[in-house]
Formats: structure tokens, sequence, C-alpha cells
């Protein structure tokens, strides 16, 4: 390459690292296209639990003494750009969880969840995220969301690719979980497949305020609703080690391996605003931080 080309090469990667540093858009997941459940989804159980509207492009979970119910995707998928709208149990939910979570079916599994805790009428829902890889989690967050969950649909959804698992809520970034494997030795998801879920269940031993409100099933059944059902992942067999097009489909590519300056202080944002719990700053668990927490921003 002539000096001169060269030179102009790195001023337009400067422009490129700028527009992506500040452009927004530029990182932003590609919009999701919506479809009906059956494209890509399936009942897990309690079938008679699922309610569809409108030709499956609603679903509705119900819950009562009897039985919760949940559903998963058919294939099983390696790196993707994944979402769905929710409209959570609304009105006495305590005690209840709505679950939508990526998982991997062996035993040291992998998962990413967003886990709903419910609450009494008027009081505000939970949500936990977590991140296992290899069998391990305990790197639980909570928040509060900065709206009510249950008024309207909201989207939840996770971009995962080589090199960082992002979760956004109604495309704000509330958390990331970087692949820091190389230099920080943490495990990442990374050659496991894994299928979405989602689930409404009782867990009043756990779920609202540690378990002291329990589910009044009076108020029953409780009802969570569902749509858009957007899968973009590569699809690969629940043994496979790598995906078929690794590297190479758009969640890969250079504008999607991070977020952007204004994707991290939206981030700090919730972080500062919204946080209940961090398990990145919880002494009594952690002596030190684990590792990631800083390369995350978590710290
Ligand atoms: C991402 O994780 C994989 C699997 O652990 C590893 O081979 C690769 O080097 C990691 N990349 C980085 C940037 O850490
Ligand atoms: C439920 O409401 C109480 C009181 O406002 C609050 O402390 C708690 O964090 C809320 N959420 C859950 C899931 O317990």
């Amino acid at each position: 390459m002539a000096p001169g080309a060269a030179a102009a090469a790195v001023a337009m990667a400067v422009v490129a690292v700028l527009l992506a540093a500040e452009g927004g858009l530029a990182a932003a997941p590609r919009k999701p296209v919506d479809v009906p459940f059956q494209k890509n989804y399936v009942p897990t159980w309690a079938e008679d639990h699922i309610h569809y509207v409108d030709g499956g492009r609603e679903v509705q979970l119900y819950l009562d003494r009897s039985s919760g119910t949940g559903f998963q995707t058919r294939g099983s998928y390696l790196f993707g750009h994944f979402s769905m709208h929710i409209k959570l149990v609304a009105g006495d939910s305590a005690g209840t969880v709505t679950a939508f979570y990526l998982s991997s079916q062996n035993s040291e599994h992998d998962e990413i969840d967003f886990e709903f805790l419910g609450n009494r009428t008027g009081q505000p829902y939970i949500l936990q995220t977590n991140v296992f890889t290899g069998g391990k989690g305990d790197r639980e967050q909570r928040i509060y969301l900065w709206f009510d969950p249950t008024k309207e649909y909201h989207s939840y959804a996770v971009l995962w690719n080589l090199y960082m698992v992002a979760f956004f809520v109604d495309d704000v970034p509330i958390r990331v979980f970087k692949n820091s494997s190389a230099d920080l030795g943490v495990r990442y998801p990374f050659s496991q497949p894994m299928k979405l879920y989602s689930s409404l269940w009782n867990a009043d031993d756990w779920a609202t305020r540690g378990g002291r409100e329990k589910t009044d099933w009076a108020n029953a059944p409780f009802v969570a609703s569902y749509r858009g059902f957007h899968v973009d992942g590569c699809e690969a067999s629940a043994e496979a080690r790598y995906c078929a097009t690794q590297g190479a489909r758009w969640w890969d590519q250079p504008e999607f391996r991070d977020l952007d300056a204004a994707q991290y202080r939206k981030l700090a944002d919730v972080r500062r605003r919204y946080t209940i719990y961090n398990y990145c700053a919880d002494k009594d668990r952690y002596a030190a931080a684990p590792p990631e927490c800083a390369r995350d921003r978590d710290v």
C-alpha cells in the first residue's frame, strides 16, 4: 500500500471507530421481525395452560393452582439475536415468576436468564438476570424497571456473539457479559448450543420479598402475554461445538462486538438508578469482585 493510501485508510478507520463509538445506531442489533409462535416455538409442558390469540401472533401463559406452563424453541442455536415482547402478570402477581432464557441441555450447562419476580398490586416487579457458564451461575443482578411491565408489551432481548452477551430492555442495555476467556480465564458460553425457553410458575418460596409474600390463589389464573417470537440465530444440533457460519454472521461484525459509548452511558444510568442487587458488589459472597466484573463495567 502506498503511504498516502495507508494514511487515508487509517483516517477512514479512525472515522469508523468514532462513528461506532458515538453513532448509537451503528451498534444497535437488527430490528426484530414479529412472527407467529408456531414458527419458532413449541409448548414444553402443560399445553392446556397456553392460549393462542390471533393465530399465534399472541400467546398467553396461564398459572393456576393446578399448574404453570412453558414453551421452548424448536431449534438450538449457537449465537444470534433473540427477542420477545412480554406483558407481565397484572394486578396481584406476588409469588409468581415469569422467565425468558437461553439454556443448553447438558449438565455443565450455559444459561442466559431474564426472570421477572411478581409483586402485590401496585408494588414493583423485580427483573433478575443471571449468566451460567459451564454449570456455574451465582452472577445474579436485580433491578427495578423504569416502567410498569404489566401495562404494555415491552421488548426483552439478548444479543449473543463470539465477543459478548448483551441484555436489552426496549433497546436499553441493562447488562453485558464479555468474553473474557482468553485473558481473564472466565468461562464464556461458546461451544454449547442453547434453546430459548419461557415459563410462568409459582415460586412463592423465594420470589417476592424473599418468599415472605405468598401467592394468593384467589386471584388465579395469573396470565402473562407474549408477542414477537423473534429468533435470528445460527441453528446447530444440540451436540455441535461450533456453528457452521461462525464469525461470518451480522452479529459477529465489528460494530456488534462491544457496546458503544452511548450504550455504555445508558447502562451506567440503569446501574445507578435501578440496581437492587449486584453480585459484583456482594462482599459477603465475594471478598474481591469476580474477575469479569470490571470488564463488564459492573463495579
Ligand atoms: C472467547 O471464548 C473462547 C472460548 O472460551 C476462546 O477460545 C476465545 O479466545 C475467547 N475470546 C476472547 C476475546 O477472550
Ligand atoms: C415488592 O415490593 C416490595 C415493597 O415495595 C419491595 O421491597 C420488593 O423489592 C418488591 N419486589 C419483589 C419481587 O419482592
